[in-house]
């Protein structure tokens, strides 16, 4: 977790509660992945980035499925009816009674929003003393989302959800996200006053604006520069849609920090991967999580980097190569139809085209150790646990399953014999 600059106590509370029908799944719409990582876990990982002392989940439906995931990196509030948002803050109210500080409220299926964003929401709420500060957007179409009533001044007054909205503020086209900064006290007298006196018949956590300004209670709002970021996840189309706008966000940062990718839309690269400046990704290339990739290499096309690999510089991984738990040395060529698994290479070596670590024995995951300047001829098999020093040239075609010394030749395959062609 990092360290928590700000000036008050910030409780953030992840709305988790759910039951997410239209994605049509048995499994909870929460533990579904992008990029590998379930979104309520891309939620907490958001709430620890923002630096929060505490995090609290508001689980209901499938709980024992989102808190599988989660464990005991949030405390846990449970919401066994679904009587609206008001009504599930208010089932965290024991860990927020008697505190001092700012309460963040996210959800489980909104996981994509910049840290920057949230972090500028709590700051402007701390610095403008104001008891409640929304992250609202500007939308061309509002249809579905309460909307932002403001006075002639453009002080915030209330949200009205759409059911409950007259045709005039319908036209509002300011929308609530839902996502909020809140005065830990005075959200917990507010909610004492959210009534169920509405077209849904539910406890709204958006009655607190109005309550806390009928009370004089300073409000405020953020709108979000890139709308992207509040999308959430309802049914797998918006699944994949924010899998989309993540991998263009994250293949947007590593071009401006100098790396070339040829086609941003067959470029896969996960959360936590480092890549060096001059780098070329081609296309068809999947980078998984925490992978580090040095200066000047050519990655793909169609490669495969998988979990826990590092690559010094002037690396080459060519096409259709499977790299996983591998650390390459500077200036290494794999050019070619590869799987290094669980395996250590040094310099400037040269593995060739075919070459394979035979890295499990059905039970265990066994490693490879190459030195520097290895050449590896074409379609070598290297049966780990195996060893290989510096400058060992293997012969292509062995299959290697004794270490190989320092400046020796490994060869391991049948020697040739021509033999009379039968006739036909
Ligand atoms: C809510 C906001 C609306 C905003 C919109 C943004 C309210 C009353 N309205 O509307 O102003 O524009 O979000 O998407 O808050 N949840 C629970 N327990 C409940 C009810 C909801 O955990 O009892 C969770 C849902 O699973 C969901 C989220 O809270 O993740 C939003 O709930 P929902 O009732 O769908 O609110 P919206 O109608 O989307
Ligand atoms: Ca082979």
């Amino acid at each position: 977790m990092e360290f928590n600059d700000y000036e008050e106590y910030v409780i953030t509370i992840i709305m988790a509660a759910g039951k997410g029908t239209r994605m049509n799944s048995a499994k909870s719409k929460l533990v579904h992945k992008i990029y590998g990582k379930e979104l309520v876990k891309r939620v907490v990982e958001l709430a620890q980035k923002i630096g929060s002392d505490e995090i609290v989940a508001v689980v209901g439906h499938l709980r024992e499925q989102v808190q599988e995931v989660l464990g005991d990196s949030v405390k846990y509030a449970y919401q066994d009816e679904l009587l609206g948002t008001g009504h599930a803050v208010m089932q965290a109210k024991k860990y927020l009674k008697g505190k001092k500080g700012k309460v963040v409220i996210l959800y489980g299926d909104v996981p994509i929003i910049r840290p920057e964003t949230l972090k500028n929401l709590i700051n402007k709420s701390i610095k403008n003393k104001e008891y409640a500060t929304l992250l609202t957007a500007k939308y061309e179409n509002p249809t579905g989302y309460g909307r932002i009533i403001r006075d002639e001044g453009g002080n915030i007054k209330a949200i009205v959800e759409e059911k409950d909205a007259d045709p005039l503020q319908k036209k509002i086209k300011e929308i609530n996200s839902g996502i909020y900064c809140f005065d830990i006290e005075e959200l917990l007298n507010a909610l004492e006053k959210v009534n169920n006196n509405n077209s849904q018949g539910e406890y709204y956590l958006t009655d607190v604006i109005k309550i806390m300004n009928d009370e004089g209670l300073k409000t405020g709002a953020v709108i979000v520069e890139d709308n992207t970021e509040i999308l959430g996840v309802n049914d797998r189309s918006q699944l994949e849609l924010l899998t989309r706008v993540l991998r263009m966000r994250i293949n947007s940062e590593h071009m401006r920090n100098g790396v070339t990718i040829e086609d941003s839309n067959s470029t896969y690269i996960y959360d936590d991967v480092e890549i060096g400046m001059d780098t070329v990704i081609h296309p068809n290339t999947i980078i998984k999580n925490n992978v580090i990739i040095g200066e000047n290499c050519e990655i793909g096309p169609n490669s495969y980097i998988r979990e826990n690999c590092n690559i010094a510089n002037k690396v080459k991984v060519g096409s259709f190569v499977e790299l996983k738990k591998v650390t390459v040395g500077d200036g290494t060529k794999i050019p070619h139809l590869s799987y290094l698994g669980d395996c250590e290479i040094g310099k400037n070596g040269n593995v060739g085209c075919g070459t394979i670590t035979c890295n499990y024995d059905g039970k265990n995951k066994n490693k490879t150790i190459i030195g520097d300047n290895a050449f590896i001829g074409s379609n070598v098999n290297l049966v780990a646990p195996v060893a290989l020093g510096d400058d060992v040239l293997i012969a292509a075609g062995s299959t290697i399953t004794d270490d190989v010394e320092t400046g020796k030749m490994g060869i391991a395959r049948e020697r040739q014999t021509n033999k009379d062609r039968k006739k036909k």
